[in-house]
């Protein structure tokens, strides 16, 4: 619990203009997996195999967004939010990941758009939330150089459509995540357990991400573009400073946010000789002029913030990581997935940013922040971490950072990947046999705090 009021009129007021969202993703809440030509994607896929996803759970249904898009426009201008952050499905738009275009698929963003403008919500879509079409998949996904090249034809296929009302964009959500989660362990999709072998995933998510800048400010003249990364300030234990330990954690460091923020905002890849990467051509995979296309100067960077991490020397180096990750000694509280619940860690995290990266840090926003809780709508928990971390915020503010908008996850309850429906984020509840919304005491609050937040 942090000490923080929970009363929306009590809390700093974040600067004029302040953005104040939500955040969603295709795969989470659209259902309707192979409708309107949708070809499938490497969660549709991943979702079928055997222990997967806790209680086999999938996507198939989920919110019924596709089938539900006035409603939960209408839920969003009940929260008088100014900007929603959802996803576009790339096999929707083009079912085999490159070619042929489905006209089907981008009328549905298209009425997205239209409806969230008559409500007066910014629509901020990010081009690639995980859902990889399986097509690209079967040559290799993001492990194939081509794919980041797709990547670039997709961007520009969906900014050709909606770049005439849609200003402000995320190319990749998360690229950390899906790279480690994805290719290194193999708990998401497409589920391959290739450990340090999944490094060219990053560069190639990041040319692909750099390649798809060129093409969102070919096609959308005034557009803005970020992209949005998991960022985790790294602690040690308080029992754990050996040099062992803060090597570890340096390693955990340049692995979870400077491979991700280093080459987009200063040009070059960090130093990853504690991953036995020496070459810095990563063995052929980063080639020359790369680096430029990956640090076009971006409009903003998104940052993802749930926890800080953890991390000691690993008790045993030759299990081929330089870390381990551990459990905090403090007593936090802790949401329904485990996570603990630590507001100030945002505060360190951006200001840890402002401070390694000064002036080429451009203006920073908060694209995810949330906690998962047990079903139920009352949820004063929610609201003491929206809270907390809003004023952590505020913190980060008054300590010089320029931030620009917060988004919360989530909108609604939704498919949360390897947790099926186990793990509700949504200040919506949702009734998944029905999809029956209803919104939670978290709902009402935010929306004080934005009517709050106006001047
Ligand atoms: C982030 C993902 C998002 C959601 C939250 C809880 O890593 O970007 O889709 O699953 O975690």
């Amino acid at each position: 619990m942090t000490s923080s009021p929970t009363d929306p009129t009590r809390l700093p007021l974040l600067p004029p203009g302040f953005v104040w969202g939500a955040s969603t993703a295709a795969y989470q809440i659209e259902g309707a997996a192979e409708e309107d030509g949708k070809g499938p994607s490497i969660w549709d896929t991943f979702v079928r195999r055997p222990g997967a996803v806790r209680d086999g759970h999938t996507g198939e249904v989920a919110c019924d967004h596709y089938h539900r898009l006035d409603e939960d426009v209408a839920l969003m201008r009940g929260l008088g939010l100014d900007a929603y952050r959802f996803s576009v499905s790339w096999p929707r738009v083009l079912p085999a990941g490159t070619g042929k275009v489905e006209p089907r698929g981008l009328d549905f963003y298209d009425r997205l758009v239209d409806a969230l403008l008559d409500a007066g919500i910014q629509p901020t879509p990010t081009l690639f939330h995980w859902d990889l079409p399986q097509a690209l998949e079967d040559e290799g996904g993001w492990l194939n150089r081509e794919t980041a090249y797709r990547f670039a034809e997709f961007a520009a296929v969906t900014a050709d459509r909606l770049g005439d009302r849609v200003e402000r964009w995320i190319t990749l959500n998360e690229p950390f995540v899906h790279m480690a989660f994805g290719y290194a362990f193999g708990v998401h999709a497409p589920g391959r357990a290739l450990m340090l072998d999944a490094l060219p995933v990053a560069h190639h998510q990041l040319l692909g991400h750099g390649l798809a800048t060129a093409a969102l400010r070919a096609a959308v003249p005034d557009a803005r573009v970020l992209l949005a990364n998991n960022c985790t300030p790294v602690r040690l234990r308080p029992d754990a400073r050996s040099d062992g330990d803060a090597a570890a954690a340096a390693a955990y460091d340049t692995l979870h946010n400077r491979l991700f923020n280093d080459p987009v905002l200063t040009g070059a890849y960090p130093d990853l000789s504690a991953y036995g990467m020496t070459d810095p051509g990563w063995g052929g995979v980063v080639r020359d002029g790369d680096l430029e296309i990956v640090s076009a100067p971006l409009d903003g960077l998104g940052v993802n913030y749930y926890n800080p991490s953890w991390v000691t020397a690993p008790a045993d180096p030759a299990a081929g990581l330089p870390f381990d990750l551990a459990e905090p000694q403090e007593t936090y509280r802790r949401t329904a997935f485990g996570w603990p619940v630590v507001p100030e860690g945002l505060t360190e995290l951006l200001t840890g940013l402002k401070d390694r990266y000064g002036d080429a840090l451009p203006p920073v926003w908060i694209t995810e922040n949330g906690c998962s809780l047990p079903a139920g709508q009352r949820d004063p928990e929610r609201v003491d971490y929206l809270a907390g971390h809003i004023t952590a915020v505020a913190d980060a503010v008054a300590r010089g950072v320029d931030v620009r908008g917060y988004f919360t996850w989530s909108l609604l309850d939704n498919f949360e990947w390897a947790e099926g429906y186990h793990q509700r984020f949504g200040l919506v509840e949702v009734d998944f046999a029905t999809g029956r919304r209803t919104p939670r005491t978290s709902f009402a609050w935010y929306r004080d705090l934005i009517a709050s937040q106006r001047p």
